[in-house]
Protein backbone atom coordinates (compact mmCIF):
# COMPACT_ATOMS: atom_id res chain seq x y z
CA UNK A 1 0.00 0.00 0.00
CA UNK A 2 1.45 3.39 -1.12
CA UNK A 3 2.49 5.78 1.98
CA UNK A 4 -0.44 7.54 3.30
CA UNK A 5 0.56 11.69 2.12
CA UNK A 6 -2.47 12.80 2.87
CA UNK A 7 -2.24 11.89 6.79
CA UNK A 8 -3.69 15.15 7.97
CA UNK A 9 -6.54 16.69 8.43
CA UNK A 10 -8.89 18.01 5.36
CA UNK A 11 -9.14 21.39 6.86
CA UNK A 12 -4.96 21.62 8.15
CA UNK A 13 -4.75 24.93 5.68
CA UNK A 14 -6.98 26.32 8.31
CA UNK A 15 -5.87 25.03 11.15
CA UNK A 16 -2.31 24.75 11.67
CA UNK A 17 -2.05 23.28 14.85
CA UNK A 18 -3.17 19.69 16.09
CA UNK A 19 -5.96 18.47 17.93
CA UNK A 20 -4.94 18.56 21.85
CA UNK A 21 -3.77 14.80 22.35
CA UNK A 22 -6.59 13.38 24.49
CA UNK A 23 -9.31 14.92 22.38
CA UNK A 24 -7.82 13.53 19.07
CA UNK A 25 -7.91 10.59 21.08
CA UNK A 26 -11.68 10.26 21.86
CA UNK A 27 -12.90 12.74 19.79
CA UNK A 28 -12.80 10.25 16.82
CA UNK A 29 -15.60 7.96 15.60
CA UNK A 30 -13.65 5.22 13.48
CA UNK A 31 -13.73 2.87 15.83
CA UNK A 32 -17.21 2.50 15.54
CA UNK A 33 -18.26 3.92 12.19
CA UNK A 34 -15.75 1.40 10.53
CA UNK A 35 -18.94 -0.20 10.60
CA UNK A 36 -20.64 1.77 7.51
CA UNK A 37 -17.88 1.38 4.83
CA UNK A 38 -20.27 -0.43 2.76
CA UNK A 39 -23.34 2.01 3.57
CA UNK A 40 -20.87 5.02 2.39
CA UNK A 41 -19.15 3.47 -0.70
CA UNK A 42 -22.73 2.84 -1.95
CA UNK A 43 -24.05 6.11 -1.12
CA UNK A 44 -21.06 8.24 -2.50
CA UNK A 45 -21.20 6.13 -5.85
CA UNK A 46 -24.72 7.31 -6.39
CA UNK A 47 -23.88 10.44 -5.59
CA UNK A 48 -20.60 10.69 -7.58
CA UNK A 49 -22.88 9.22 -10.88
CA UNK A 50 -25.15 11.86 -10.23
CA UNK A 51 -23.02 14.87 -10.30
CA UNK A 52 -21.94 13.37 -13.50
CA UNK A 53 -25.62 12.83 -14.80
CA UNK A 54 -25.68 16.68 -14.06
CA UNK A 55 -23.53 17.31 -16.01
CA UNK A 56 -21.21 18.45 -12.61
CA UNK A 57 -18.33 16.47 -13.18
CA UNK A 58 -17.27 14.96 -16.08
CA UNK A 59 -17.07 10.92 -17.15
CA UNK A 60 -13.40 10.36 -16.76
CA UNK A 61 -13.51 11.56 -13.67
CA UNK A 62 -16.57 9.63 -12.18
CA UNK A 63 -15.12 6.94 -13.65
CA UNK A 64 -11.84 7.03 -11.89
CA UNK A 65 -13.77 7.97 -8.45
CA UNK A 66 -15.73 4.60 -8.83
CA UNK A 67 -13.19 2.96 -9.77
CA UNK A 68 -10.81 3.99 -6.77
CA UNK A 69 -14.66 3.98 -4.22
CA UNK A 70 -14.68 -0.17 -5.32
CA UNK A 71 -10.96 -0.58 -4.85
CA UNK A 72 -11.26 1.16 -0.95
CA UNK A 73 -14.23 -1.52 -0.56
CA UNK A 74 -12.08 -4.28 -1.43
CA UNK A 75 -9.60 -3.31 0.69
CA UNK A 76 -11.51 -2.65 3.57
CA UNK A 77 -13.24 -6.32 2.99
CA UNK A 78 -10.01 -8.16 2.55
CA UNK A 79 -8.36 -6.58 5.52
CA UNK A 80 -5.86 -4.40 3.50
CA UNK A 81 -7.09 -1.12 4.33
CA UNK A 82 -4.78 0.92 6.84
CA UNK A 83 -7.29 2.87 8.57
CA UNK A 84 -5.78 6.01 10.64
CA UNK A 85 -7.42 7.15 14.21
CA UNK A 86 -5.83 10.51 13.13
CA UNK A 87 -8.53 10.95 10.34
CA UNK A 88 -11.75 10.77 12.96
CA UNK A 89 -13.98 8.90 11.06
CA UNK A 90 -14.82 6.25 8.01
CA UNK A 91 -15.60 9.17 5.78
CA UNK A 92 -12.47 11.43 5.92
CA UNK A 93 -10.35 7.39 6.28
CA UNK A 94 -12.23 6.43 2.54
CA UNK A 95 -11.81 10.03 1.01
CA UNK A 96 -7.79 10.68 1.68
CA UNK A 97 -7.38 6.70 0.78
CA UNK A 98 -9.01 8.20 -2.81
CA UNK A 99 -6.53 10.75 -3.05
CA UNK A 100 -3.99 8.31 -2.30
CA UNK A 101 -5.60 5.82 -4.90
CA UNK A 102 -6.29 8.64 -7.78
CA UNK A 103 -4.77 11.82 -6.94
CA UNK A 104 -6.42 15.68 -6.66
CA UNK A 105 -9.29 14.19 -8.65
CA UNK A 106 -10.40 12.88 -5.37
CA UNK A 107 -11.49 15.71 -4.43
CA UNK A 108 -14.15 16.46 -6.73
CA UNK A 109 -16.18 13.56 -4.87
CA UNK A 110 -17.05 16.19 -2.21
CA UNK A 111 -18.95 18.73 -4.30
CA UNK A 112 -22.56 19.40 -3.21
CA UNK A 113 -22.31 17.28 -0.32
CA UNK A 114 -20.76 17.51 3.57
CA UNK A 115 -20.07 14.97 6.28
CA UNK A 116 -23.54 15.86 7.87
CA UNK A 117 -25.71 14.55 5.10
CA UNK A 118 -23.13 11.83 4.13
CA UNK A 119 -23.24 10.49 7.89
CA UNK A 120 -27.06 10.58 8.10
CA UNK A 121 -27.21 9.09 4.54
CA UNK A 122 -25.65 6.39 5.48
CA UNK A 123 -26.89 5.51 9.08
CA UNK A 124 -30.39 5.23 7.66
CA UNK A 125 -29.21 2.57 4.46
CA UNK A 126 -27.28 1.09 7.43
CA UNK A 127 -30.48 1.18 10.13
CA UNK A 128 -32.85 -0.11 6.79
CA UNK A 129 -30.85 -3.36 7.35
CA UNK A 130 -30.66 -3.52 10.65
CA UNK A 131 -34.43 -3.20 11.27
CA UNK A 132 -34.89 -5.81 8.61
CA UNK A 133 -32.59 -8.41 10.56
CA UNK A 134 -34.09 -7.70 13.65
CA UNK A 135 -37.43 -7.97 11.69
CA UNK A 136 -36.68 -11.44 10.44
CA UNK A 137 -35.25 -12.62 14.28
CA UNK A 138 -38.55 -11.75 15.63
CA UNK A 139 -40.24 -13.38 12.96
CA UNK A 140 -37.85 -16.98 13.77
CA UNK A 141 -39.02 -16.11 17.74
CA UNK A 142 -42.24 -16.10 16.90
CA UNK A 143 -42.57 -19.09 14.92
CA UNK A 144 -40.36 -20.76 17.65
CA UNK A 145 -43.33 -20.07 20.16
CA UNK A 146 -46.05 -21.28 17.54
CA UNK A 147 -44.30 -24.43 17.70
CA UNK A 148 -43.94 -24.76 21.47
CA UNK A 149 -47.74 -23.79 21.71
CA UNK A 150 -49.08 -26.13 18.77
CA UNK A 151 -47.53 -28.61 21.60
CA UNK A 152 -49.03 -27.06 25.03
CA UNK A 153 -52.81 -26.38 23.66
CA UNK A 154 -54.21 -29.05 25.97
CA UNK A 155 -51.69 -28.00 29.11
CA UNK A 156 -53.05 -27.00 31.49
CA UNK A 157 -51.84 -24.50 33.85
CA UNK A 158 -53.10 -21.24 36.82
CA UNK A 159 -52.96 -17.90 35.17
CA UNK A 160 -51.35 -15.46 37.79
CA UNK A 161 -52.38 -12.29 38.58
CA UNK A 162 -50.37 -10.69 41.42
CA UNK A 163 -48.45 -13.73 41.36
CA UNK A 164 -51.40 -15.33 43.09
CA UNK A 165 -52.84 -18.47 41.47
CA UNK A 166 -55.92 -16.58 39.35
CA UNK A 167 -57.77 -18.56 36.97
CA UNK A 168 -56.88 -21.56 34.68
CA UNK A 169 -55.26 -20.85 31.48
CA UNK A 170 -54.15 -23.00 28.78
CA UNK A 171 -50.57 -23.20 28.72
CA UNK A 172 -50.41 -22.24 25.18
CA UNK A 173 -52.39 -18.92 25.63
CA UNK A 174 -49.68 -17.88 27.50
CA UNK A 175 -47.17 -18.64 25.22
CA UNK A 176 -49.40 -16.51 22.60
CA UNK A 177 -49.13 -13.68 24.34
CA UNK A 178 -45.87 -13.55 23.89
CA UNK A 179 -46.31 -13.60 20.63
CA UNK A 180 -48.67 -10.73 20.78
CA UNK A 181 -45.95 -8.60 22.30
CA UNK A 182 -43.36 -9.53 19.39
CA UNK A 183 -45.84 -8.72 17.02
CA UNK A 184 -46.30 -5.44 18.00
CA UNK A 185 -42.22 -5.28 18.48
CA UNK A 186 -42.22 -5.83 14.66
CA UNK A 187 -45.00 -3.63 14.32
CA UNK A 188 -42.59 -0.93 15.78
CA UNK A 189 -39.71 -1.80 13.54
CA UNK A 190 -41.66 -1.34 10.27
CA UNK A 191 -43.20 1.74 11.52
CA UNK A 192 -39.68 2.95 11.70
CA UNK A 193 -38.88 2.41 8.26
CA UNK A 194 -41.05 5.16 6.68
CA UNK A 195 -38.62 7.91 8.02
CA UNK A 196 -35.76 5.59 7.43
CA UNK A 197 -36.27 5.71 3.72
CA UNK A 198 -36.41 9.01 3.50
CA UNK A 199 -33.11 10.18 1.57
CA UNK A 200 -30.93 12.96 3.09
CA UNK A 201 -28.57 13.07 0.61
CA UNK A 202 -28.08 16.35 -1.08
CA UNK A 203 -28.54 18.65 1.73
CA UNK A 204 -25.14 19.33 2.30
CA UNK A 205 -23.81 20.79 5.29
CA UNK A 206 -27.19 22.31 6.64
CA UNK A 207 -28.63 24.47 3.63
CA UNK A 208 -29.01 23.00 0.41
CA UNK A 209 -26.37 23.58 -2.47
CA UNK A 210 -26.38 26.10 -5.23
CA UNK A 211 -25.45 23.33 -7.72
CA UNK A 212 -28.25 21.27 -9.85
CA UNK A 213 -28.20 18.47 -8.21
CA UNK A 214 -30.98 15.60 -8.76
CA UNK A 215 -31.94 14.41 -5.33
CA UNK A 216 -34.72 12.17 -7.09
CA UNK A 217 -31.90 10.10 -8.60
CA UNK A 218 -29.76 8.99 -5.69
CA UNK A 219 -33.17 8.38 -3.70
CA UNK A 220 -33.66 5.84 -6.53
CA UNK A 221 -30.32 4.33 -6.61
CA UNK A 222 -29.97 4.46 -3.16
CA UNK A 223 -33.84 2.48 -2.67
CA UNK A 224 -34.87 5.36 -0.59
CA UNK A 225 -38.35 6.11 -1.24
CA UNK A 226 -38.35 9.97 -1.58
CA UNK A 227 -35.93 12.62 -0.66
CA UNK A 228 -36.23 14.94 2.88
CA UNK A 229 -37.78 18.04 2.98
CA UNK A 230 -36.24 20.24 4.87
CA UNK A 231 -32.52 20.66 4.76
CA UNK A 232 -31.58 22.09 8.26
CA UNK A 233 -34.20 19.47 9.65
CA UNK A 234 -32.50 16.30 7.77
CA UNK A 235 -29.15 17.25 9.28
CA UNK A 236 -30.54 17.55 12.63
CA UNK A 237 -32.93 15.04 12.90
CA UNK A 238 -32.20 11.62 15.04
CA UNK A 239 -35.88 11.11 15.71
CA UNK A 240 -35.43 7.70 13.54
CA UNK A 241 -32.52 6.59 16.14
CA UNK A 242 -34.70 7.19 19.21
CA UNK A 243 -37.50 5.28 17.49
CA UNK A 244 -35.02 2.39 16.68
CA UNK A 245 -33.89 2.31 20.05
CA UNK A 246 -37.23 2.69 21.93
CA UNK A 247 -38.15 -0.24 19.66
CA UNK A 248 -35.10 -2.36 20.93
CA UNK A 249 -35.67 -1.35 24.60
CA UNK A 250 -39.72 -2.28 23.92
CA UNK A 251 -38.66 -5.67 22.27
CA UNK A 252 -35.92 -5.95 25.38
CA UNK A 253 -38.99 -5.29 27.96
CA UNK A 254 -40.49 -8.04 26.55
CA UNK A 255 -37.89 -10.84 26.48
CA UNK A 256 -36.70 -9.71 29.57
CA UNK A 257 -40.45 -10.16 31.08
CA UNK A 258 -40.37 -13.80 29.65
CA UNK A 259 -36.98 -14.26 31.15
CA UNK A 260 -38.39 -13.19 34.33
CA UNK A 261 -41.34 -15.83 34.19
CA UNK A 262 -39.42 -18.08 33.08
CA UNK A 263 -36.81 -17.83 35.65
CA UNK A 264 -39.62 -18.06 38.49
CA UNK A 265 -41.14 -20.77 37.23
CA UNK A 266 -38.12 -22.78 36.93
CA UNK A 267 -37.40 -22.03 40.71
CA UNK A 268 -37.03 -25.07 43.32
CA UNK A 269 -40.66 -23.11 44.29
CA UNK A 270 -42.26 -23.42 41.32
CA UNK A 271 -41.04 -26.09 39.08
CA UNK A 272 -43.66 -25.95 36.32
CA UNK A 273 -41.12 -25.97 33.79
CA UNK A 274 -37.60 -27.36 33.41
CA UNK A 275 -34.50 -26.20 31.54
CA UNK A 276 -32.17 -28.92 30.19
CA UNK A 277 -28.45 -28.30 30.13
CA UNK A 278 -28.00 -26.06 27.45
CA UNK A 279 -29.15 -22.96 29.34
CA UNK A 280 -27.81 -23.43 32.65
CA UNK A 281 -24.56 -23.23 34.22
CA UNK A 282 -23.35 -24.18 37.69
CA UNK A 283 -22.00 -23.21 40.58
CA UNK A 284 -18.35 -23.07 41.77
CA UNK A 285 -18.94 -23.71 45.34
CA UNK A 286 -22.37 -25.53 45.11
CA UNK A 287 -22.24 -29.06 43.13
CA UNK A 288 -25.89 -29.53 42.93
CA UNK A 289 -27.13 -26.18 41.22
CA UNK A 290 -28.28 -25.79 37.79
CA UNK A 291 -28.79 -22.12 37.66
CA UNK A 292 -30.51 -19.88 34.67
CA UNK A 293 -27.97 -17.68 34.07
CA UNK A 294 -29.21 -17.19 30.44
CA UNK A 295 -32.20 -16.06 31.51
CA UNK A 296 -30.83 -13.64 33.60
CA UNK A 297 -28.19 -12.38 31.21
CA UNK A 298 -31.43 -11.39 28.90
CA UNK A 299 -33.51 -9.72 31.57
CA UNK A 300 -29.77 -8.37 32.58
CA UNK A 301 -28.77 -6.89 29.56
CA UNK A 302 -32.10 -4.82 28.96
CA UNK A 303 -30.87 -2.39 31.26
CA UNK A 304 -27.83 -1.29 28.57
CA UNK A 305 -30.66 -0.89 25.76
CA UNK A 306 -32.35 1.18 28.24
CA UNK A 307 -29.09 3.28 28.89
CA UNK A 308 -28.75 3.57 25.12
CA UNK A 309 -32.22 4.99 24.59
CA UNK A 310 -31.53 7.45 27.05
CA UNK A 311 -28.38 8.69 26.08
CA UNK A 312 -29.84 9.33 23.03
CA UNK A 313 -32.79 11.45 24.60
CA UNK A 314 -30.39 13.21 26.82
CA UNK A 315 -28.04 14.16 23.50
CA UNK A 316 -31.08 15.29 21.56
CA UNK A 317 -32.40 17.41 24.42
CA UNK A 318 -31.85 21.31 24.59
CA UNK A 319 -29.80 20.82 21.26
CA UNK A 320 -30.24 23.43 18.52
CA UNK A 321 -30.10 23.42 15.25
CA UNK A 322 -28.42 21.85 13.28
CA UNK A 323 -25.30 19.59 13.14
CA UNK A 324 -22.92 19.42 15.98
CA UNK A 325 -20.41 16.84 17.34
CA UNK A 326 -22.98 15.78 20.04
CA UNK A 327 -24.81 13.77 17.44
CA UNK A 328 -21.86 11.48 16.69
CA UNK A 329 -22.65 8.87 19.58
CA UNK A 330 -25.58 8.18 17.81
CA UNK A 331 -23.61 5.27 15.97
CA UNK A 332 -22.43 3.61 19.03
CA UNK A 333 -26.11 3.74 20.72
CA UNK A 334 -27.51 2.30 17.84
CA UNK A 335 -24.64 -0.75 16.65
CA UNK A 336 -24.78 -1.49 20.59
CA UNK A 337 -28.49 -1.67 21.05
CA UNK A 338 -29.26 -4.09 17.51
CA UNK A 339 -26.10 -6.15 18.25
CA UNK A 340 -27.45 -6.55 22.00
CA UNK A 341 -30.89 -7.15 20.61
CA UNK A 342 -29.87 -9.90 18.21
CA UNK A 343 -28.34 -11.63 20.58
CA UNK A 344 -30.97 -10.92 22.80
CA UNK A 345 -33.31 -13.05 19.98
CA UNK A 346 -31.14 -15.48 19.27
CA UNK A 347 -30.35 -16.67 23.08
CA UNK A 348 -34.69 -16.33 24.12
CA UNK A 349 -34.59 -18.94 20.72
CA UNK A 350 -32.52 -21.38 22.75
CA UNK A 351 -34.57 -21.30 25.61
CA UNK A 352 -37.54 -21.81 23.57
CA UNK A 353 -36.06 -24.96 22.14
CA UNK A 354 -34.91 -26.19 25.23
CA UNK A 355 -37.12 -26.05 28.25
CA UNK A 356 -39.62 -28.78 28.94
CA UNK A 357 -43.07 -28.54 30.59
CA UNK A 358 -43.67 -30.14 33.79
CA UNK A 359 -47.45 -30.74 33.12
CA UNK A 360 -48.21 -32.77 35.86
CA UNK A 361 -46.17 -30.22 38.17
CA UNK A 362 -48.50 -27.37 36.83
CA UNK A 363 -51.85 -29.45 36.79
CA UNK A 364 -51.03 -29.38 40.99
CA UNK A 365 -50.75 -25.71 41.36
CA UNK A 366 -53.76 -25.21 39.12
CA UNK A 367 -55.74 -27.34 41.83
CA UNK A 368 -54.69 -25.21 44.61
CA UNK A 369 -55.82 -21.98 45.28
CA UNK A 370 -59.19 -21.95 44.26
CA UNK A 371 -58.88 -21.27 40.58
CA UNK A 372 -62.43 -21.98 39.56
CA UNK A 373 -64.12 -19.45 42.33
CA UNK A 374 -64.64 -17.14 39.42
CA UNK A 375 -66.69 -20.27 37.21
CA UNK A 376 -69.36 -20.53 40.04
CA UNK A 377 -70.06 -17.28 40.76
CA UNK A 378 -70.42 -16.62 36.75
CA UNK A 379 -72.58 -19.87 37.21
CA UNK A 380 -74.46 -18.57 40.01
CA UNK A 381 -75.35 -15.49 38.03
CA UNK A 382 -76.30 -18.01 35.17
CA UNK A 383 -78.51 -20.69 37.02
CA UNK A 384 -79.95 -18.65 39.85
CA UNK A 385 -80.29 -15.48 38.40
CA UNK A 386 -78.34 -13.46 40.86
CA UNK A 387 -76.82 -10.20 40.39
CA UNK A 388 -72.77 -10.66 40.16
CA UNK A 389 -71.90 -9.29 43.23
CA UNK A 390 -74.71 -11.63 45.27
CA UNK A 391 -73.13 -14.64 43.93
CA UNK A 392 -69.59 -13.01 44.48
CA UNK A 393 -70.05 -13.23 48.28
CA UNK A 394 -72.20 -16.74 48.22
CA UNK A 395 -69.17 -17.95 46.54
CA UNK A 396 -66.51 -16.28 49.22
CA UNK A 397 -68.49 -17.94 52.19
CA UNK A 398 -68.03 -21.42 50.36
CA UNK A 399 -64.32 -20.57 49.85
CA UNK A 400 -63.59 -19.49 52.86
CA UNK A 401 -65.99 -22.94 54.41
CA UNK A 402 -63.25 -24.95 52.20
CA UNK A 403 -60.37 -22.88 53.04
CA UNK A 404 -60.78 -23.39 56.79
CA UNK A 405 -61.41 -27.06 56.59
CA UNK A 406 -58.62 -27.24 53.92
CA UNK A 407 -60.86 -28.66 51.28
CA UNK A 408 -60.50 -28.35 47.06
CA UNK A 409 -64.24 -27.44 46.49
CA UNK A 410 -64.32 -30.79 44.23
CA UNK A 411 -64.02 -32.54 47.94
CA UNK A 412 -66.94 -30.26 49.53
CA UNK A 413 -69.68 -32.08 49.95
CA UNK A 414 -73.43 -31.32 48.92
CA UNK A 415 -74.62 -30.59 52.07
CA UNK A 416 -71.76 -28.65 53.14
CA UNK A 417 -72.07 -26.14 49.81
CA UNK A 418 -76.24 -26.37 50.71
CA UNK A 419 -75.59 -24.69 54.10
CA UNK A 420 -74.24 -21.31 52.40
CA UNK A 421 -76.34 -21.78 49.05
CA UNK A 422 -79.28 -23.99 49.07
CA UNK A 423 -80.21 -23.56 45.44
CA UNK A 424 -77.31 -24.75 44.14
CA UNK A 425 -77.17 -28.63 43.30
CA UNK A 426 -74.86 -31.66 41.95
CA UNK A 427 -74.36 -29.96 38.69
CA UNK A 428 -71.85 -27.43 40.49
CA UNK A 429 -69.15 -30.14 40.19
CA UNK A 430 -68.47 -29.34 36.75
CA UNK A 431 -68.28 -26.18 37.16
CA UNK A 432 -64.97 -27.05 39.53
CA UNK A 433 -63.37 -28.89 37.03
CA UNK A 434 -60.40 -26.79 35.53
CA UNK A 435 -60.69 -27.97 31.74
CA UNK A 436 -64.37 -27.00 32.10
CA UNK A 437 -63.25 -23.84 33.47
CA UNK A 438 -60.84 -23.24 30.66
CA UNK A 439 -63.20 -24.16 27.59
CA UNK A 440 -66.02 -22.19 29.08
CA UNK A 441 -64.11 -19.13 28.27
CA UNK A 442 -64.82 -18.66 24.39
CA UNK A 443 -65.24 -15.24 24.19
CA UNK A 444 -62.91 -13.55 21.40
CA UNK A 445 -59.34 -13.70 23.01
CA UNK A 446 -60.58 -15.99 25.28
CA UNK A 447 -58.40 -19.08 26.92
CA UNK A 448 -60.71 -22.09 25.46
CA UNK A 449 -58.81 -24.58 24.12
CA UNK A 450 -61.07 -24.11 20.63
CA UNK A 451 -59.74 -20.43 20.87
CA UNK A 452 -56.52 -21.28 21.16
CA UNK A 453 -56.12 -23.79 18.20
CA UNK A 454 -57.67 -20.91 16.20
CA UNK A 455 -55.99 -18.48 17.04
CA UNK A 456 -52.15 -20.73 16.25
CA UNK A 457 -53.60 -21.26 13.05
CA UNK A 458 -54.33 -17.59 12.16
CA UNK A 459 -50.93 -16.73 13.14
CA UNK A 460 -49.19 -19.61 10.91
CA UNK A 461 -51.39 -18.02 8.18
CA UNK A 462 -49.56 -14.72 8.48
N1 LIG B 1 -17.89 11.78 12.58
C1 LIG B 1 -19.04 12.60 12.41
C2 LIG B 1 -20.27 11.88 12.97
O1 LIG B 1 -20.22 10.70 13.06
C3 LIG B 1 -19.31 12.88 10.99
C4 LIG B 1 -20.07 14.15 10.76
C5 LIG B 1 -19.19 15.23 11.03
N2 LIG B 1 -19.64 16.48 10.66
C6 LIG B 1 -19.04 17.55 11.20
N3 LIG B 1 -19.46 18.68 10.80
N4 LIG B 1 -18.09 17.40 12.10
O2 LIG B 1 -21.25 12.48 13.33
Amino acid sequence: MSKNKNNQPIWGVRIKKNSTNLFKKVGGSLSVDKRLFNEDIEASVAHVEMLFKQKIINFKIKNKIVWGLNRIKNEIIKKKFLFNEKLEDIHMNIENRLFELIGEEAGYIHTARSRNDQVVTDFKIWLRKATNVIIKNLDITINNILKKANKNVETIMPGFTHLKNAQPVSFAHYLLAYVEMFTRDKKRFNNNLESLYENPLGVAALTGTSFKIDRSYTTKKLKFKKPTKNSIDTVSDRDFVIDFLYSCSACAIHISRIAEEFIIWNSDAFKLIVLNDKIVTGSSIMPQKKNPDPLEYLRGKTGETFGNLFSMLTILKGLPLSYYKDLQDDKELVFKSFDQLKNSLIILNDVFKNFSVDKKKMLELAESGFLTATDLADYMVRELKYPFRKAYSQTAKIINFAEKNKKKLTELKMHEINRIEPKLNEDVYKIFDLKHSINSKTSYGGTSFENIKKMIRSYKKN
